[in-house]
Parts: C-alpha cells; structure tokens; sequence
C-alpha cells in the first residue's frame, strides 16, 4: 500500500515569533505547487498562534513539540492539550527523545499525552528509538518494542486511525550521523510488524512511520526509497526555508 508522505519540521527551541513569520513567508511559495504530501512545522508553544494565522489557507499544517495530559490546571510552565486545539494545531510530537533524556518523560508520561491529544482530536506523532549505547549492546528492538507498546496500550486501532510513528535513532539527532537506509528500514520494518501484531494488518498497512536523525536535502531520497519510510521528522535541517523545501520536494523535477 502506498501511504502519503509526511515530511515534519520540528524546530525546537528556535526561532522568535518575527522569525517564524519571515520562514513561513519565505516558504509557503517554495511548496505552494505540492499536492502529493503531507508538510508539517511545529515552532515553538507561543509561536503557534501567529504561524496558524500565517499557514492559513496553505498546505503546510500546524505542530506543536509536547504537551501535558491534562486540560488545565496547577501545572506551571506546561500547556495543556485544550490549548493547542484552540489555536488550530494538527500535530503533536509526544516523547521525542530530547523530552525522554533531558526532561525525565516515562512511557506512562508518553502514553497519558498520547490519550489526551486524541482527546482533542489532534494527530500524535509518537517518537522512539534507541540511545548508542542501547544499539552496542543489542537492545535496538527491545527497545522500540518497549516505547512502542507502553506508548498506545490500552487503545484501539480506531482510536490511532491517525498515528504517526517516528523511528528517531538518538545516536542519529543532531549528530549529522544518519542511520543508513538499511538501518532505518530493518527498523520501520520491525515497528510496522509490531503494529501489524497489537492491532491488526490493515492497521499498520496505513500508518505511516516517519525516520527522524540528521535528515538532509542530501539523504532524504535514499530514506524515502525504503518501502517502510513514508517520511520524515527533520530538526535542523528544518530551520532554513530552502533546506526544509528541498527536503519536501524530493524526488520531484525542480
Ligand atoms: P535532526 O533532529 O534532524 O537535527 O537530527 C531530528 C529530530 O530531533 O526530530
């Protein structure tokens, strides 16, 4: 089955509001033309609300990088899923690995985030993967198999009919070390049979899974060839309009 490719720019913690509004002003025009896929940029939580209003009417969809589980509340400093509907967000990042690692994230913490943006009707991209040292010692798959399974127990397949998965190496963010398309693909693979096993063949026939770490205007049409790639989740190879486009458009005549 063909799925529709999702190429997503998850910023970070870059860009000021004027900023953002000046990329997307460069870049709506550099991929105004494309019809056949999916784009996403997720800027940071107070910089959504400005993009929205910029992105209006074009193809380019809104994504937030976290959220809490819980509508509101005593919760300084989070933001609620409730908020993100509000300012018309699609997509939610849930436990990239900078939340794992440098914020302290759980699988249950991941999970709770999962319920409460399906809650809002928002599309959860759910990151995993494994540390450098997890892959030396073998544990790649117990590893994705773990984060996977915690990460959507207790739902239906109906109630992820939108999932979209992100395999993101750890080794592989930031480093400018990319997993080789063999690398990512055993990985999609093994996640899609797990998918296939929790719910069922049609399911994982349809979700698409996303391979983030070091993706490039260089590198992006080797990972797209793979026949369980059906996109990607790129960080700084996002901050640049022109960069981000060749991105999105590859595999395209200019
Ligand atoms: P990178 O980040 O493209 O800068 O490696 C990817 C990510 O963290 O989603």
């Amino acid at each position: 089955m063909k799925r529709r490719p999702l190429i997503a720019g998850n910023w970070k913690m870059h860009k000021t509001v004027n900023e953002a509004l000046a990329y997307i002003e460069a870049f709506k025009p550099l991929v105004a033309d494309v019809s056949d896929r999916d784009i996403m940029l997720a800027p940071s939580f107070i910089a959504l609300d400005a993009c929205e209003k910029s992105l209006e009417g074009s193809n380019v969809a809104l994504g937030a990088q976290n959220c809490h589980w819980e509508d509101e509340g005593a919760f300084t400093g989070e933001v609620s899923p409730r908020m993100l509907a509000d300012v018309g967000v699609t997509y939610v990042i849930l436990g990239h690995s900078e939340r794992r690692h440098l914020f302290g994230e759980t699988d249950e913490m991941v999970r709770r985030k999962i319920e409460a943006v399906l809650r809002h009707q928002m599309i959860p991209i759910l990151c995993i993967g494994e540390t450098l040292e997890e892959r030396e010692a073998g544990k790649t798959l117990a590893v994705l198999e773990r984060q996977l399974k915690e990460g959507l127990k207790g739902f239906s397949a109906g109630e992820l009919k939108d999932l979209v998965v992100a395999y993101e190496p750890v080794w592989a963010i930031g480093t400018g070390k990319t997993a080789s398309p063999e690398q990512a693909q055993e990985a999609h693979a093994f996640v899609r049979k797990l998918l296939s096993e929790m719910f069922d063949e049609a399911f994982a026939e349809k979700t698409r899974i996303l391979y983030g770490g070091s993706v490039k205007p260089e590198n992006i049409v080797g990972l797209m060839a793979r026949p369980d790639i059906d996109g990607a989740l790129v960080g700084g190879a996002s901050l640049n309009p022109d960069t981000f486009a060749r991105i999105v458009r590859f595999g395209r005549m200019e």
